[in-house]
């Protein structure tokens, strides 16, 4: 899969942006506030309609706009779909797919899969769990298809149960909800435990190749006690929720950490060092979803190469050659590129970025 054409208005700063795409590296070349960080956040917007800056999707229109359009031609194998999809500042959003309506985010999100590599993505490491749940979550949501539908209500009942727990007068009215939330909780839980396990191996491979002086192990917490029956940890943590007005434990807890040399990597590792451990887990995983599901997945890279040593970049440009991924890469000059050792090949393109104007070189 990958983006051929890229179609932007109003945008934050890219007004009118008209792009035919290589299928391997793009890059983006330009000085500070030209428009490069907003073209990546443009691509992953049409790929989750989210941005992964802001949460408030009106800051992304173009401040002089009431609407943003992005559009989009995806091609896989000999398949090919048009994406649009359009914002206004009163927050009505139209989706379509090949010309149609009443489509939804997730289907957008099944036809894109991306992953974003930038400084502010580091949080996947020093962050709360929310990120590595994201991470985990990802990968089940690209691997099969009906973990989004499970997933949606898992995350329904237990906002629902956050509710009644204010309301019901006594546990036995609560229970009837707890058996039904307990059983989606293991069905998201299991899937989790064996994805975790399954890419494992894949990102210790991927950590030895990238951080060779790190023994880098992986863990998955499920957010209660291993082996016990979550009905059963819902009755006993029943009053302290209604104290506090919220379910303490359970799957929306799910932790997926990483260790170095036994210890936490966000205690021991250097900043270089944490940023190389996240390009090998995204690395990881997307080339995971390329081998088992013949997909091809997107790479976003910002801004962030520039703060690797050159080898290391050499090594990411390598390997993101090889799985034959279409990938963007935003730098401030081409000097910089060639310090990267990004070696250019035929098919690739690079763009110029001025003042939200983009033109290939
Ligand atoms: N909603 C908006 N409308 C118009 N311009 C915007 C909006 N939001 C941000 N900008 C501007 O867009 C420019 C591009 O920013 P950015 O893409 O982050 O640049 P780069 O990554 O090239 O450094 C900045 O100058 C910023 O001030
Ligand atoms: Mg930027």
């Amino acid at each position: 899969m990958s983006l051929s054409r890229l179609i932007i208005n109003n945008f934050r700063n890219l007004t009118a942006v008209d792009l035919e795409l290589s299928h391997g590296f793009n890059f983006l070349i330009g000085e500070n506030g030209s428009g490069k960080t907003s073209l990546l956040e443009a691509i992953f917007y049409l790929g989750h309609g989210r941005s992964f800056k802001s949460h408030i999707s009106n800051r992304v229109i173009n401040y002089e706009r009431d609407h943003f359009v992005l559009f989009g031609r995806v091609e896989e194998a000999k398949h090919e779909w048009s994406v649009g999809l359009q914002k206004t500042r009163q927050g009505d959003t139209t989706l379509k797919i090949n010309g149609e309506d009443g489509k939804k985010i997730s289907d957008l999100a099944h036809l894109l899969p991306m992953q974003v590599i930038t400084p502010e993505g580091l949080t996947l490491l020093n962050g709360g769990p929310t990120y590595r749940r994201a991470f985990l979550d990802w990968g089940l949501f690209h691997q099969h298809n009906e973990f989004y539908n499970h997933w949606a209500n898992l995350k329904r009942l237990l906002k629902q149960r956050n509710a009644a727990l204010a309301q019901v007068r006594n546990y036995a009215e609560l229970r009837p909800w707890d058996i039904e939330l307990a059983k989606l909780a293991h069905l998201v839980s299991d899937m989790r435990a064996v994805y975790a396990e399954a890419l494992r191996p894949e990102i210790e491979k991927t950590c030895q190749f990238f951080l060779p002086e790190l023994e880098i192990t992986v863990s998955f917490h499920q957010g209660w006690e291993k082996e016990s029956e979550y009905s059963e940890i819902l009755m006993q943590g029943f009053e302290r929720d209604r104290t506090v007005g919220y379910t303490m434990v359970g799957p929306q807890k799910a932790d997926f950490r990483f260790r170095a040399n036994g210890l936490p990597v966000e205690d021991v590792l250097s900043r270089g060092q944490l940023k190389l451990l996240m390009c090998a887990l995204r690395l990881a995983q997307g080339e995971y979803l390329i081998t088992q599901k013949s997909r091809q997945c997107l790479f976003l890279i910002d801004d962030f190469a520039s703060e690797l040593d050159p080898t290391k970049r050499a090594l990411l440009a390598e390997r993101l050659r090889q799985s034959g991924s279409q990938v963007f890469v935003t730098a401030i000059t081409q000097d910089q590129l060639n310090q990267m050792h990004w070696q250019g090949q035929q098919s690739d393109k690079r763009f110029s970025v001025t003042q939200g104007k983009i033109v290939l070189l």
